[in-house]
């Protein structure tokens, strides 16, 4: 489902300033488990500190923050840099404070908890700027200050919680009798995919959310349900718990996915349910039979209400169903689609294309600005939602095709149905564009580019490959997550007379 590319980025090693001198090469590598006193000067793309051995080799230091003192033990070591984890603070950053969550550190869900908000914002503004110096080649890139986002914690409108038998244990539990039951129902822990924490709370989704985990996890407890595992219990039910809340009805999803229909089960997992959260306003079952752990079925029932919630951006509103994207910060999504519609300088006599569209929340978002909007994704289930969108919004301007992009920009038949765009709002998945759509662009010269990413390393190689025709004039990066290392990233292109 990606587009594939010929190669993405890999997070350059001289980061973060210009003023760093290119470490010297063949210098000896530290072994694996060494432990090594190093000062940190900054923080990289991905939210690892950058330190210096005293002879100048490189060291990406796990949890560690920008200037500080730490002891790191190297678990990964190459001929021009190694990436060590941190092992204790010996003078703290003026950055650091402690983290809400008890399982910092060890969940895969946030990984900058212990960085001030400012600070978060402050390193993804110079991690995009860094980025496009040394991979889009841009001496002074024109990035403007983060948007931040309002809520800082409580943001996002989807969680998904994994069911396990392979909890991952504290060092208090290792060895005692509680290290018998493995049951979890949470987060992974960080890179590892086989563990699973018990999850108590969570701060990114509203704390509702931490009632319903609650639930979840008592009436799986007490029904004995068992947790369905490929290879050592093919025959257990509960695979994952996905929540989505919506930011302006208030409308909550419950969508147990589970590896087969369990009707009674699932009728009494509903009224229960209601009992101990009468806000529930849709309950789901997505049954997966396949191996493959995901949290999408082969099928779904429907248990309460009608499967789907409303939530809006901008004027327009949207049906979400258990299976349809939708950006997981709302008000962030927002004010992403407000830049993105700014930098397009949009006139009502423009012709838009909205590549990579997905359920066309852009193209709704700015279409009475323009004369004409075409959305094109791949997915068809998506180009559904957004065609269904477009007419409960009563929007009738807007045009979605379901195609691979790849494909659709190099087949004539595709270009001659289509008005050339005047403008368009490109926004890929992390992989960025493949060189062959680029090329198309290059020949649509469309006059006005807003490029959406969120992945500045492959929006930066973009960007350069597109320098051919296009000049970039603005970067705008809005967080819409909060606590992560992940950025997203507006980038404002006008065509080169
Ligand atoms: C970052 S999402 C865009 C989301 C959408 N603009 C929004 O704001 O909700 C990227 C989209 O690109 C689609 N996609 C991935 N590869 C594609 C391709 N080769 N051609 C067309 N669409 C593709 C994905 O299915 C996904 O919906």
């Amino acid at each position: 489902m990606q587009e594939s590319t010929d190669s993405i980025p890999k997070q350059p090693i001289d980061l973060p300033t210009a003023a760093d001198p290119t470490p010297p090469k063949r210098l000896p590598k530290p072994e694996r488990g060494e432990r090594l006193e190093i000062f940190t000067d900054s923080f990289a793309f991905e939210g690892k500190a950058v330190g210096r051995r005293e002879d100048g080799y490189v060291i990406f230091v796990e949890g560690a923050l920008a200037k500080e003192r730490v002891i790191a033990e190297v678990f990964k070591a190459k001929g021009s840099y190694a990436d060590a984890r941190i092992i204790e603070v010996l003078e703290p950053s003026p950055e650091r404070r402690t983290p809400l969550c008890p399982y910092f550190g060890i969940c895969g869900g946030c990984a900058q908890q212990h960085m001030t908000y400012e600070s978060q914002l402050y390193w993804k503004k110079e991690q995009v700027r860094d980025l496009f110096r040394k991979i889009g080649k841009i001496e002074e890139p024109p990035v403007r200050d983060v948007i931040g986002s309002e809520a800082e914690f409580h943001y996002r409108n989807k969680m998904e919680f994994s069911f396990s038998d392979q909890r991952w244990l504290t060092d208090d539990e290792i060895g005692s009798d509680s290290a018998q039951d493995r049951f979890a129902l949470g987060l992974h822990v960080r890179n590892r995919f086989d563990r699973v924490i018990d999850a108590k709370t969570c701060f990114l989704p509203k704390p509702i959310v931490t009632d319903i985990l609650d639930f979840t996890r008592r009436f799986t407890i007490e029904h004995k349900l068992g947790v369905y595992s490929p290879d050592t219990t093919p025959d257990g039910l509960m695979r994952f718990l996905v929540v989505k809340t919506s930011h302006t009805t208030g409308e909550i999803m419950v969508n147990l996915v589970t590896s087969r229909e369990e009707p009674e089960t699932m009728q009494r997992f509903t009224t229960d349910l209601l009992s101990s959260v009468p806000s529930v306003t849709t309950v789901v079952n997505n049954v997966n039979t396949r191996r493959a752990q995901v949290a999408v079925g082969d099928f779904e029932k429907i248990y309460l209400g009608d499967g789907t919630i409303r939530d809006t951006i901008g004027r327009a509103e949207y049906r979400i169903s258990a299976n349809s994207f939708f950006q997981a910060n709302t008000p962030q999504a927002e004010r992403l689609y407000a830049v993105a519609a700014e930098f397009a300088e949009l006139q009502k006599t423009d012709t838009l294309w909205d590549l990579y569209c997905g359920t066309g929340t852009i193209s709704l978002f700015v279409a009475d600005r323009v004369q004409s909007v075409l959305g094109v994704e791949l997915v068809e289930a998506a180009i559904a939602d957004a065609r269904s969108n477009a007419l409960s919004n009563g929007v009738s301007n807007a045009d979605f095709i379901a195609s691979d992009l790849r494909k659709a920009l190099t087949t004539p038949e595709f270009l001659a149905e289509h008005q050339r765009p005047d403008v368009m709002i490109i926004d890929p998945p992390r992989s960025g564009m493949h060189p062959d759509v680029i090329r198309e662009i290059l020949k649509l010269a469309p006059e006005r580019i807003a490029y959406i990413s969120c992945n500045p390393a492959t929006q930066a190689r973009d960007v350069e490959l597109l320098s051919a025709g296009y000049e970039l004039l603005d970067l705008q990066p809005v967080d819409m997550f909060p606590q992560t290392y992940h950025i997203e990233c507006v980038a404002k292109l006008r065509r080169r007379s």
